[in-house]
């Protein structure tokens, strides 16, 4: 493995320490991610909510939607659209990938 796939991706930690409804937050490039396992899949999105910047980890997730607890914004996981009031915004978001049983993101 290259130095350089080293340093643009960012190791979340074990897939087994990540099961299914769990979430994390990891720093990448200075930036704080949420990663969340829903039915199987990782998804990661910029920790702050596009209303009043609230972080987004520890919220809700159903329907494929993380929901931020301060006014009850709702983000889709894949897309990072806004899908309930009072967030209009898209969060960013980044991509996952699984490799030998770790989980990393990626910038977009
Ligand atoms: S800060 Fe997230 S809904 Fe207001």
């Amino acid at each position: 493995m290259s130095e350089q796939v080293q340093l643009e991706r960012v190791q979340v930690g074990a897939a087994d320490d990540l099961p299914e409804g769990s979430q994390t937050e990891v720093k990448v490039g200075g930036q704080s991610v949420v990663v969340v396992n829903y039915e199987g899949q990782y998804y990661a999105l910029k920790n702050n909510c596009t209303h009043k910047d609230f972080p987004l980890v520890g919220g809700d997730v159903d329907n494929g939607r993380i929901t931020c607890e301060k006014h009850g914004a709702r983000f889709e996981l894949a897309t990072g659209k806004a899908k309930a009031l009072p967030a209009v915004k898209p969060v960013k978001i980044f991509r996952t990938e699984v490799e030998d049983g770790v989980v990393y993101v990626l910038p977009l």
